[in-house]
């Protein structure tokens, strides 16, 4: 079974024409790291350079969080799903891209392309435990042929996969747009990584704090596994994703969970609109999103109350399912007071007996 097939990349990236990096959600396990290059690519060690270089500031400023093992996989860069990747991410300023299969297939919790083509660096998506994916341009194309350049710029994709956005301070690492700072300031003929700003290490703690633990990698897809199984057979499906019922539950994974649509639910209470739960959840904390559930309260036909009997570890699962599917699509329609006369289609129920 393949999770998370769409997904929405918060914007990101670095330099010249980018979107503006968004701080991305902080990591809840350890991230295991993957790097796509060709055999001999000179990048390689940069990699393993900007690893060390974020471990050691994160040992220094009191966090136990870090990065994984790097795995190196020798293989073609997928050069056409990257660039357009890339490219969806500028164009969405922080809406919903597609992530092509080919990155869901990789191995690994955040993967770094050294990629051939020329395309605008980008990191991306940042939400819970999905996948993040980290494209670096080809090393021919300038700026990444400047000396020093290529080093920093891998390491200020590897910032926004930690959580970071841009700053306004040219001498440092996480310098990006909207500031006027380019890649090419990194440039020195003395290696050298660019460092964080005092406030950012103070943010590093605070995203990661000494306490940090890694989720168990064994129990993370586990529950995950689990908050599908929930809603597969809590019918969430059968009303919060346009056609599924119609279609007898023939809609693929992708997009599930984005609303009813423009199909409503009509009846003495007015009429109803099913909501997109992916945005709804992606606006919540896994504890708030708990305790709504153990009590929110909504119109027909949404059976509120059977939520209620949910144990605490299935709403958790929940939560943590829809989460990595990421927040995508657009939010209900609103609801309509009974006398507002709703668009078709919707479904008409009786009114109550006398
Ligand atoms: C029979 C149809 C139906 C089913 C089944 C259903 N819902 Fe709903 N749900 C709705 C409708 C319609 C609304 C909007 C009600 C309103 O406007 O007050 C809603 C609203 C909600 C809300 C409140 C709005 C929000 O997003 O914060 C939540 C949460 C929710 N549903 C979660 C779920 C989950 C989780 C499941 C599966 C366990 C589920 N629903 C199953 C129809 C349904």
């Amino acid at each position: 079974m393949k999770l998370a097939i769409g997904c929405t990349l918060i914007a990101a990236g670095l330099v010249v024409g980018s979107a503006q990096a968004q701080s991305g959600e902080s990591w809840h396990r350890t991230p295991m790291i993957t790097v796509i290059s060709s055999d001999s690519d000179s990048r390689l060690g940069l990699v393993d350079e900007a690893v060390s270089f974020w471990n050691k500031t994160l040992e220094e400023a009191g966090s136990a969080f870090r990065l994984g093992a790097v795995t190196r996989l020798v293989q073609p860069a997928p050069e056409e799903a990257l660039t357009s990747l890339g490219e969806s991410v500028l164009a969405a300023r922080g809406g919903s891209v597609y992530v092509p299969q080919v990155f869901h297939d990789m191995p690994g919790d955040l993967i770094i392309v050294l990629a051939d083509s020329d395309f605008i660096s980008f990191a991306g998506p940042f939400f819970g435990n999905s996948k993040r994916v980290i494209g670096i341009k080809g090393i021919r194309h300038p700026p990444l042929t400047l000396p020093n350049v290529a080093r920093n710029v891998i390491a200020h994709e590897l910032g926004h996969a930690i959580g970071f956005r841009h700053n306004n301070d040219p001498t440092k690492l996480m310098c990006g747009r909207p500031w006027s700072c380019r890649p090419d300031l990194f440039r020195s003929d003395e290696p050298r990584m660019f460092p964080l700003t005092d406030d950012e290490k103070r943010q590093l703690v605070r995203m990661y704090p000494a306490g940090w633990k890694s989720d168990s990698p064994a129990a993370q897809p586990m529950q995950i596994e689990r908050g599908r199984y929930m809603v597969l057979t809590g019918h969430c499906n059968n009303c919060h994703t346009a056609g599924y019922a119609q279609k007898e539950g023939d809609v693929s994974e992708a997009a599930w969970l984005l609303g009813s649509g423009p199909q409503g639910w009509r009846g003495p209470w007015g009429t109803t609109y099913a909501s997109n739960l992916r945005i709804n959840a992606h606006a919540m904390t896994e504890d708030g999103w708990v305790s709504y559930m153990k009590t929110f309260k909504a119109r027909p036909p949404m059976p509120w109350w059977s939520i209620r009997e949910t144990s605490e570890a299935d709403l958790r699962a929940m939560y943590r399912y829809i989460r990595q599917l990421g927040p995508a699509g657009a939010p209900a329609q609103p609801f309509l007071p009974p006398e507002k006369e709703p668009k078709p289609p919707y479904i008409q129920y009786p009114m109550p007996g006398k």
